[in-house]
């Protein structure tokens, strides 16, 4: 699965992507422009719209019904299990379970998880992520007797030292403060550029798409909504249409977009 050619830029294409659980389709017929390498892409949608499922279908912990998903052009679905879990890492919504393991060791047991073709990083590769992540006082303490806002650190130095080609991030900031918010942020963005990633992140708070994010792509109800620039996807339009909310976008004093909230519309969502 590496690029077929130097020219060819990585690229994840989902293409009429069909999945959801029991009789029940979550995605129907779910198509996206392609996400580029080097490119952050936030995936927004209402509570229950199908994001996480798109996520676990990436990953290949729900099963493709009908479509494609294809990473430079070979489909995810028929990809050996290992060399899949090697390229796409995904953190799943929530906090990381509760082990008795200390921080550096759990990174560590992470970054080995692959399929042991790839070099795995490094003890001092861990250290510097620790502290990019403004977590290395913590390493030599206990999983299980952090904050949830710190496991949530821990969870993502798990997925950022696999050094995945496709990075799917579900709602990776819902448990931290507002300085951690803007700092992961920025360094996701940062890792994104730097390594080529293509990263996909679940975020609720649109004013941290609309500043953060390269591009953004909007589902409803397990469809297509909207994707391109966030500032064209997050609109009043779209706010009221997918969220059933009342809402302006204007520009700040320093020209950034903000997303105010007026009130809700009378009919349900
Ligand atoms: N494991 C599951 N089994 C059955 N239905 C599920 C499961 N997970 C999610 N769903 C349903 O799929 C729909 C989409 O859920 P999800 O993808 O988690 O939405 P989002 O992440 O956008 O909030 C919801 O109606 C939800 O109830
Ligand atoms: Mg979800």
């Amino acid at each position: 699965m590496n690029p077929a050619s130097p020219l060819a830029p990585a690229m994840l294409e989902v293409d009429e992507l069909k999945a959801g659980y029991g009789r029940q389709d979550v995605l129907h017929g779910l198509s996206l422009p392609p996400l580029a390498a080097g490119e952050l892409t936030a995936l927004l949608g209402p509570n229950g719209s199908g994001k996480s499922t798109l996520l676990k279908t990436l990953a290949g912990l729900v099963r493709v019904r009908a479509g494609t998903a294809r990473l430079d052009g070979r489909d995810l679905a028929t990809a050996d299990q290992a060399e899949r879990a090697r390229h796409v890492v995904y953190l799943p919504q929530g906090l990381p379970a509760e082990v008795h393991l200390r921080v550096f060791e759990s990174v560590l047991v992470a970054a080995r998880a692959g399929d042991g073709l790839a070099p795995s990083a490094s003890p001092a590769e861990i250290e510097t992520l620790l502290e990019r992540l403004g977590i290395a006082p913590l390493a030599l303490h206990y999983l299980d007797a952090l904050s949830g806002g710190q496991k949530q650190l821990v969870g993502l130095a798990q997925a950022l030292i696999r050094r995945p080609r496709v990075l799917l991030l579900d709602e990776p900031l819902s448990a931290l403060d507002l300085n951690y918010q803007f700092h992961v942020m920025q360094l996701l963005r940062q890792e994104t550029r730097q390594y080529g990633l293509i990263s996909v992140i679940v975020l609720h708070d649109l004013n941290a798409a609309l500043q953060h994010a390269d591009r953004a792509v909007l589902i409803h109800q397990g469809r297509l909504a909207g994707a391109g620039a966030p500032a064209d996807v997050i609109t009043p339009q779209a706010l009221a249409a997918v969220y059933g909310v009342q809402g302006r976008v204007e520009s700040c004093s320093r020209g950034l977009r903000q997303v105010l909230i007026d009130g809700l519309l009378a009919h349900p969502r």
